[in-house]
């Protein structure tokens, strides 16, 4: 058996994984830069690097000792060139890269979105083209129409915040520790959604994402019924805070589910999937999931860890070049933003 081994150091999570030939997931380390970067409330980008710099050899090296996988077996090498913070991204990339030279296999390259884009097929490697798939993460909010596995267009982007994003900056404004989404996920949980009123984003092409007005909406809730937190308490919390976080979640999932429900009617594919570390959401899985029943839809909603950044589907994508007999990419470069090919530039629908 041949294996794949792959890195991703996009942001704050330092990911290694091993795919064997067929794709298959054999094992996925994270290690997550969580307690550094608490003390600041978010993510610091010159300690993020450093972190991955003291992870990376650990991780590879531990991986190899659990998994037993003989450095010889090693066919090809991928990690993540972009897009993400510069400084993070160049420590797997160059590692990866050094390794593939060593062990004289093939390297590739992974664009981070495109592997968030394809992870709903690590599970369920059956879901059928062409595909509609959601990706929100705390950087992007994107929906791609899938062709296969290697055409996609994109249909709609974000004109400002990511949805991510939108959730840690309110999550922030109540002093609730990083990493804030998946905590306003939990609080929102035992929250009444229709207690604050939040207007959805109106936009002309109404194909766009926009978050900034509903980020500003919130800022202007907490003013006008004079709420603010000192110290955020988890266990001594008012329930205003449960309302207002599970009313800002509704109309961030209504947003973007709108959004895949009139791109579901426009295109009328066959399957729909989410991805991104916003698909770990519990409201906005429970919606989606209502999307593919309407809509009699397969559907494909990944593991919460092949959402949030995961080393596994920079594997994915790698294993998918590599039967694709793609040519190595050893002299490819590292980006920091990506561009997207547009479905009405692409096609004249
Ligand atoms: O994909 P990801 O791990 O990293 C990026 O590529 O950005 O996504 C991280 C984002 C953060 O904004 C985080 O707050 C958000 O995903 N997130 C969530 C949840 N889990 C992670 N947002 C809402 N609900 C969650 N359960
Ligand atoms: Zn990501």
């Amino acid at each position: 058996m041949k294996y794949i081994l792959s890195f991703e150091t996009s942001c704050d999570d330092t990911s290694v994984a091993i795919l064997d030939e067929n794709g298959n997931v054999v094992k996925n380390i994270i290690s997550s830069q969580f307690s550094a970067h608490k003390p600041y409330g978010g993510v610091v980008p010159e300690i993020a690097s450093r972190e991955h710099l003291k992870n990376i050899v650990p991780l590879f090296e531990g991986i190899i000792e659990e998994t037993e996988v003989d450095l010889k077996d090693i066919c090809a090498v991928g990690s993540t060139r972009g897009p993400g913070l510069l400084g993070s991204v160049l420590v797997g990339f160059s590692f990866a890269k050094s390794l593939a030279y060593s062990l004289q296999v093939p390297y590739y390259g992974i664009n981070h979105i495109e592997a968030h884009l394809y992870s709903p097929w690590i599970e369920k490697r059956d879901l059928p083209f062409p595909a509609l798939v959601l990706v929100v993460s705390g950087g992007h909010s994107h929906i791609f129409l899938v062709k296969d596995f290697k055409n996609y267009y994109l249909v709609s982007a974000t004109r400002d915040d990511a949805a991510g994003e939108a959730f840690d900056k309110v999550g922030k404004k109540l002093k609730i520790p990083y990493p804030q989404g998946p905590k306003v996920d939990k609080l929102a949980r035992k929250g009444n959604p229709d207690k604050f009123h939040f207007p959805l984003p109106r936009m002309k092409k109404g194909r766009d994402f926009s978050f900034s007005g509903l980020k500003t909406a919130f800022l202007y809730r907490l003013k006008e019924n004079n709420f603010s937190i000192d110290n955020f308490d988890e266990d001594n919390l008012p329930d205003w805070v449960y309302d207002i976080l599970a009313s800002f979640e509704k109309a961030v999932v209504k947003h973007l589910t709108n959004r895949v429900e009139s791109a579901t009617k426009r295109f009328n594919p066959e399957s729909i999937a989410i991805s991104g570390g916003v698909a770990a959401n519990t409201l906005l899985r429970e919606k989606i999931r209502e999307i593919a029943d309407k809509f009699n839809l397969s559907l494909s909603i990944p593991s919460s860890v092949y959402c949030t950044d995961n080393a596994a589907m920079v594997g994915f994508l790698t294993y998918l070049k590599w039967k694709g007999g793609l040519p190595s990419e050893l002299n490819s470069d590292a980006f920091a933003t990506a561009q997207w090919e547009k479905i009405g530039e692409v096609e004249g629908k």
